[in-house]
């Protein structure tokens, strides 16, 4: 089973795990602030669940390119959409600051 680190945290998930819904299981806080409460709960369309992800995923699907081609998310960021991207193997996570997770300031690491 695939480890994933996240907020100081160390669990495991099932492989092609979704990993937005594995992170939320696990009570760690993907989505920043007043997102917690506006955001489109996993369709890939407004872009708050967007992470760092260092180790094996699936590669980004047209709803993750789409989204985070769109400001104020480049696709010249590392980012993914944690709602669209499934677990393939260890993985760890970081989130950044702002509504969309776009800011280049580190809000929690792996
Ligand atoms: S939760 Fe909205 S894009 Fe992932």
């Amino acid at each position: 089973m695939p480890t994933i680190k996240a907020q100081g945290q160390v669990f495991e998930c099932a492989v092609g795990a979704n990993l937005r819904q594995v992170l939320l299981q696990q009570g760690i806080a993907l989505h920043n602030d007043r997102s917690q409460i506006i955001n489109c709960r996993g369709l890939g369309t407004c872009g708050t669940c967007a992470v760092q992800i260092e180790g094996a995923v699936s590669p980004p699907n047209w709803r993750d390119q789409t989204r985070r081609s769109l400001p104020p998310h480049s696709l010249a960021q590392n980012r993914r959409l944690a709602c669209q991207t499934q677990v393939l193997g260890d993985i760890e996570v970081t989130k950044f600051d702002g509504f969309w997770g776009q800011s280049d300031r580190q809000r929690w690491a792996p």
